[in-house]
């Protein structure tokens, strides 16, 4: 019986049984490709209960010691993982081709090379001369990281089992390919059947893998989202090419908290680590301008201060431009919406431009009433104090929600040399000595604080 055909969706993974031009899942046109069919092995007998062996069965109570971890020293790297790498685990670190993948993994495996765990470094995508040139041009040359190149995944595990590293680092995911699978590396099944062997290697022999995996504009993981599932951990290395920040964001992770981030510098010696991003994301802010507002924000288990800014200017256009980068457009129209039914003041027939500087991506609630602030101020052309930061999130009401963590984010302020804040009515949490809040009830009162009533 001939084997039937099945295609699947490149961009979500999502599989059919014949072809068409738009995947019907996610919507992306021409992303649908042949696969060869994975082998589901007899299908037609039930595995029945008589011939595997038991499973032993344990109390949730049975006590269990923390994984141990082991820490680089790269503090931004450590507090990302969770506070360090576990044994028995994969993560995959994915970004931009481009961004500093290579570069990061190549400090973090000399890193933990000198700590004293035993560090294989694979690529698949780099000669051995050009992470050798690359290794020296960081200062890593004396590390004692093994290193190889190889794509065919057969001959990793085998060398993977006869090394037995404590630390394995694949680079990457996508150049991989598996003899056993019938199709071109890259594509879904060999990037699926790749991160299959090593995951399950890595919980079979108890060692760490890192995956490397490439980004596709839509900002996915090349291939199938599967691969996160696979994972414990997902790292997502952010930023701008014109930019020297480079943020790794956890955005899942099974031994740690998610949504952390750490902060780097991309400079002529590899990366380096900012242990003050407030400053960094601040450093480039002049004198108070129109549209320029500081967000004092929460990324991860830390306080962060950034620079909004807004430009509003009448429209050339019959439809008013809203563009806006690093926040989400969605929420940006909310606010706009509110501000119109609330307060009354109209943005039509003007373009309204949205930035948060220094490439940070905020996904936070709080940054409504900062991002209202921004609006307010371009539009009206009046700077706000310089010395004042702003928080909070705004309902469709009006009326304004207090941010968590409120007193971490007025220490933050103060580090930095701020001495006011305006924030949510019921914000908890002691405000620190010398530092002024002014609290309101909504976004009417708001406007009116700020800007003069009218
Ligand atoms: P790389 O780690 O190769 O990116 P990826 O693995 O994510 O594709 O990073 C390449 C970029 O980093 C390249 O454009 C040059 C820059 N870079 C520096 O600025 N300084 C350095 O010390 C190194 C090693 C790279
Ligand atoms: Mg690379």
């Amino acid at each position: 019986m001939a084997k039937s055909k099945i295609f699947t969706c490149s961009a979500c993974g999502s599989t059919f049984s014949k072809w068409s031009g738009r995947c019907e899942v996610c919507g992306e046109w021409n992303t649908i490709v042949e696969e060869a069919p994975l082998s589901t092995g007899p299908s037609s007998k039930s595995l029945g209960g008589k011939r595997g062996t038991s499973l032993q069965l344990s109390d949730l109570a049975t006590v269990e010691a923390p994984p141990s971890r082991t820490t680089s020293g790269i503090g931004e790297l450590d507090r990302v993982l969770g506070g360090g790498l576990v044994p028995a685990s994969a993560i995959l670190v994915g970004g931009d081709p481009g961004i500093g993948k290579s570069t990061v993994l190549l400090q973090a495996a000399a890193r933990f090379a000198q700590t004293g765990l035993k560090t294989v470094y694979i690529s698949g995508e780099e000669a051995s001369a050009q992470v050798r040139m690359r290794a020296q041009r960081l200062g890593l040359s004396d590390a004692p990281v093994k290193l190889a190149t190889e794509t065919n995944l057969r001959d990793i595990v085998t060398t993977l089992e006869a090394e037995r590293p404590d630390l394995a680092i694949i680079d990457s995911v996508q150049t991989m390919w598996a003899d056993t699978v019938d199709s071109a590396p890259g594509s879904v099944s060999q990037v699926r059947a790749a991160a299959h062997e090593l995951t399950t290697f890595a919980k079979r022999r108890g060692i760490s893998v890192i995956l490397v995996g490439h980004v596709t504009k839509e900002g996915q993981i090349a291939g199938p989202r599967v691969v996160e599932h696979m994972v414990d951990t997902v790292l997502y290395f952010e930023g701008e090419r014109g930019h020297q920040f480079r943020i790794l964001r956890s955005v899942k992770n099974r031994f740690g908290p998610a949504d952390e981030i750490g902060v780097f510098e991309m400079t002529g010696r590899g990366l380096e680590e900012v242990t003050n991003p407030s400053a960094l994301f601040l450093s480039e802010r002049g004198q108070p301008s129109a549209g320029s507002v500081v967000f004092a924000g929460i990324e991860g288990t830390r306080p962060v201060l950034v620079e909004l800014q807004a430009l509003v200017a009448p429209t050339p256009h019959a439809q008013p431009r809203r563009t806006v980068v690093g926040w989400d457009g969605g929420r940006l129209a909310m606010i706009l919406a509110v501000l119109e039914a609330r307060c009354g003041i109209p943005f039509t027939g003007l373009d309204v431009y949205l930035n948060v500087a220094g490439g940070l991506k905020i996904s936070e609630p709080a940054a409504d009433l900062a991002v209202a602030a921004a609006l307010l101020s371009a539009r009206e052309d009046a700077a706000l104090p310089a010395d004042t930061v702003v928080f909070g999130e705004i309902s469709l009401s009006g009326a304004l929600r207090p941010a968590p963590q409120t007193e971490n984010r007025l220490k933050e302020a103060q580090k930095l040399g701020f001495s006011h804040a305006t924030v949510p009515e019921r914000s908890s949490g002691s405000v620190p000595r010398g530092f002024a809040v002014s609290r309101v009830s909504d976004l009417a009162a708001f406007v009116g604080d700020m800007f003069g009533a009218g």
